[in-house]
């Protein structure tokens, strides 16, 4: 058997071994491959400017693919200004779009933008990418395998291995799945079940956090103002939105302004449609495996779920004009629910 095709086949174990084992990769080799390349990359820190941050160094497994710090640290040791979301949860509650503002419609394009994000990956452009993925000479054996009908190895195949391993990347089956797709009561104890009932009705959480679908989604893709509140810009409101109606003119990539001006990246959503009632809107996070991701909030500036569940009772509520008053117990029952999922 040729070197090529043992790889190709090693790769596939690999895949269908791997923690990514996931349902579309037995139906199809050339996505197994795909998959594992995908992973591959993913780990790889060769493909950042100082050669030390891979996409694994933000999105760790254990954290559910968070990194546990309140902003993300990237390149030369350089500091964004976001909290780095779950990737567990990106399939499974189907994203359709990405970034706390929103500012990508594909995951196709999310993958890629890490890569040359200053604060992030930091390379200079997608050249230098190819470059550096083709100095690995066994690894474009395996593009040749996972992409037959690519004549040269582009920005194209990285990103579509990226997204093919992302989305495989799919929480494992949650006791509150459990609880609603097998019938089984156990999962929820009478506590948790209680934080359920609470989370549908006296808190309305799941106005936002929609308890639909199945799997559940937990999101319902929509923005909305922030808890956080903007008071710390507020003051110069009128010149910041100003300076980002300015710079996204000149076709600043909003990805790489938002990562270096933390004022900017409070203006949420403005970023993208630079309507003025966008102002401080931020996308619904999925709560899957939310136990796992702390610190919490676009901005990690929430440390604990405790301190999420309280800013969100105590805001949510005073928001939709329904203060809400909440026990104790009923907070805890809250958590109790929030770590089922
Ligand atoms: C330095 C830390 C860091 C590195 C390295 C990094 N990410 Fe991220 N990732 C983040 C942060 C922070 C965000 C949120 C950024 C924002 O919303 O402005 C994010 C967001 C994402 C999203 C969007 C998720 C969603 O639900 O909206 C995807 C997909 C993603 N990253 C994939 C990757 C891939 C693939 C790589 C490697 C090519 C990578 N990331 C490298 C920190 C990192
Ligand atoms: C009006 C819509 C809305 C309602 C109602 C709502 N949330 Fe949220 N929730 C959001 C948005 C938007 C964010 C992200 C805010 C940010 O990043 O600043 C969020 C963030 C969170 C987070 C942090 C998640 C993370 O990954 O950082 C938790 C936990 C949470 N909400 C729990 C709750 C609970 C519990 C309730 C009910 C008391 C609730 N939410 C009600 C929209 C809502």
């Amino acid at each position: 058997m040729g070197f090529t095709a043992l790889s190709a086949l090693l790769l596939f174990a690999v895949a269908l071994k791997g923690d990514a084992a996931n349902r579309h990769a037995a139906a199809s080799p050339q996505i197994a491959l795909r998959i594992a390349l995908g992973k591959q990359l993913f780990n790889d820190p060769r493909l950042s400017a100082d050669g030390k941050i891979s996409c694994a160094s933000c999105h760790i497994p254990a954290k559910a693919y968070t990194d546990g710090r309140r902003v993300a640290i990237g390149v030369y040791g350089r500091t964004g200004t976001r909290n780095t979301p779950s990737l567990a949860a990106i399939e499974i509650s189907k994203n359709v779009s990405f970034f706390w503002e929103g500012r990508r419609t594909t995951l196709e394009q999310a993958v890629i933008d890490p890569l040359t994000n200053p604060m992030e990956m930091g390379l200079q452009d997608k050249t230098e990418l190819i470059q550096k993925v083709e100095q690995n000479s066994g690894r474009l054996i395996v593009f040749a395998q996972a992409f037959p009908e690519a004549k040269v190895i582009g920005a194209e195949q990285v990103s579509a291995a990226l997204t093919d391993y992302v989305r495989s990347l799919n929480s494992p089956e949650s006791a509150y799945d459990r609880y609603t797709l097998q019938g089984d009561r156990r999962p929820l104890n009478p506590q948790a079940q209680f934080g359920l009932a609470l989370f549908r009705g006296k808190g309305r959480c799941a106005d936002c956090h929609l308890l639909a679908g199945s799997p559940v989604l937990l999101t319902d893709h929509a923005y909305h103002r922030t808890g956080g509140g903007l008071n710390a810009i507020s003051q110069y409101l009128p010149s910041l939105t100003e300076a980002v109606i300015q710079r996204s003119l000149q076709g600043e990539a909003i990805g790489n302004r938002v990562a270096t001006h933390e004022d900017e990246a409070q203006l949420g959503r403005f970023n993208v449609t630079r309507d003025p009632a966008d102002i401080g809107l931020f996308r619904t996070p999925s709560l899957r495996g939310v136990a796992l991701t702390a610190p919490y909030m676009h901005d990690g500036s929430i440390p604990t779920l405790e301190d999420a569940i309280d800013q969100e009772v105590y805001y949510r509520g005073l928001q939709a004009g329904y203060p809400l008053n909440m026990s104790v117990e009923e907070r805890t029952a809250l958590k109790a629910f929030l770590e089922t999922l």
